[in-house]
């Protein structure tokens, strides 16, 4: 069959190419998108008199038919048109005879699928909010279980200074806070309607974008032409904000595979959320985790693909630009995936603030605070950094800890040391102490849980 755009050509290509050409088989999640748009400028041709009332009554009604046809699965998908655009006006137009054909005046698919691909992932940002907050909550519930048990907290993943476990798990609020900021940001800058730009350089009816794009929700219109049929900077903003979060939460999968293993058991995943092993019996395999940080990976994937399709591209509209939708829906589609799986597998998770205590014990993360018990006496900073060193040694040597150690041999160290010592170096008040705004006592761990509180609430 010659293809609705033959013109020049016959229209009558090669089945190889075809399928090379269509993007039905991905584009044609964006139905729902493509017949709001549709019946937006149907109703914007008729306020303008570009066509007639009844024209526009017909397709309007022809267009909600063919989309509830479409949800009750009376109406199938034809996987031999182009794409979805082409779909659509097909199926109205077998349907409407004649008017059906009017629905394509003053646009083109070039604005066509630069608005439903707007239209969806405004949709998809919102859904992708949600489930976002979801994962916070599930954080934040555990941070406020969790707010007075000590952990060691690392650098270099070596045990560096007590933590709360909820001020760790505080920290990942914070940068989830933040991805929720940049989906904000970038469903602000996709606001704006392409609709009407038309094929590259507008047209010569006198059509209403502002009315078409008040219709469809935006805030405003794209103002060149050139660039609202070229610009994809919104899905690379989407993908980049997505690379972020992904990043996030493969950094969080990391700490919750070390934490669940022998070594640290800091945490045990519940079983629904664990895996065993084909033939270890004693294996608790936290798979879910290692997804999410093997699937990172991907979602980095679709944004370096993209940028690198829409590089050097001139304008305006190029076929190139078809390859824009896999790469966004397969990382909308990661995201979420991880997103819902990580929010039960957090809630349930169990802490195991005895394992996490008795590491905080061992590792001389007091030891910043016994040099700063010989600041607070008098000795500049250096100086005590030395002898704090030395005694840390001499413990590591004797297989004790800071707390262990008795006075006098503190004090062939310094004279300076004295009974008061003893409470300055124990682990908790090491955690209380560190009372600066953003630190791990528990003062600035409810600060924190009340502005994540705050941000749930919106
Ligand atoms: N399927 C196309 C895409 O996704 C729609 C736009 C086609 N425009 C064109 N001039 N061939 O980009």
């Amino acid at each position: 069959m010659a293809k609705m755009w033959a013109g020049v050509t016959a229209g009558m290509t090669d089945k190889l190419a075809d399928d090379f050409n269509s993007s039905i088989a991905f584009d044609c999640r964006m139905a729902r998108q493509d017949i709001r748009g549709s019946v937006a400028h149907a109703k914007m041709l008729a306020a303008t008199g570009i066509l007639s009332p009844e024209d526009a009554e017909a397709l309007t009604a022809g267009l909600e038919q063919l989309l509830a046809d479409l949800e009750s699965g009376a109406l199938a998908i034809d996987p031999s048109c182009e794409d979805i655009h082409m779909f659509v006006e097909q199926e109205l137009t077998k349907r409407l005879g004649d008017v059906g054909k009017k629905l394509h005046t003053a646009r083109s698919r070039n604005d066509q699928v630069a608005l439903d691909l707007r239209l969806y992932l405004r949709d998809e940002i919102k859904e992708l909010q949600a489930l976002v907050k979801e994962l916070m909550a599930a954080l934040l519930e555990q941070a406020k279980a969790h707010k007075s048990d000590i952990m060691p907290g690392y650098t270099h993943l070596q045990r560096a200074q007590p933590v709360s476990f909820g001020h760790h798990l505080l920290a990942y609020c914070m940068m989830l806070q933040r991805d929720l900021g940049r989906l904000k940001d970038t469903a602000k800058r996709m606001d704006v309607s392409p609709i009407g730009c038309c094929a590259l350089a507008g047209t010569t009816y006198a059509t209403d974008r502002r009315l078409e794009a008040e219709l469809l929700g935006f805030s405003d219109i794209a103002l060149n032409s050139l660039d609202g049929v070229s610009d994809r900077d919104f899905c690379l903003e989407l993908l980049s904000a997505l690379s972020i979060l992904m990043m996030h939460l493969s950094r969080l999968s990391e700490e919750l595979i070390l934490w669940s293993s022998w070594e640290f058991k800091f945490i045990e995943l519940s079983d629904a959320y664990t895996t065993g092993s084909s033939i270890m019996p004693q294996k608790r395999n936290p798979d879910m985790a290692e997804l999410a940080r093997g699937k990172t990976g991907r979602v980095y994937g679709d944004l370096m693909g993209l940028l690198t399709t829409l590089k050097g591209l001139p304008l305006a509209y190029n076929k190139d630009m078809q390859e824009d939708k896999e790469a966004v829906f397969d990382a909308v589609d990661t995201v979420k995936l991880c997103l819902g799986v990580f929010a039960p597998m957090v809630r349930t998770m169990r802490a195991r603030p005895d394992r996490m205590l008795e590491a905080a014990r061992g590792g001389f993360i007091n030891a910043t605070d016994l040099a700063d018990y010989l600041v607070k006496k008098g000795l500049p900073f250096r100086s005590a950094y030395m002898i704090s060193g030395q005694i840390v040694a001499k413990c590591m040597a004797g297989g004790k800890v800071l707390e262990d150690l008795p006075l006098e041999e503190y004090k062939k160290f310094s004279p300076l040391f004295a009974e008061d010592l003893y409470p300055e170096i124990d682990i908790r008040s090491c955690m209380e102490k560190r009372i600066s705004e953003g630190g791990t006592s528990l003062k600035s761990v409810e600060a924190q849980i009340a502005a994540i509180e705050e941000v749930l609430k919106k």
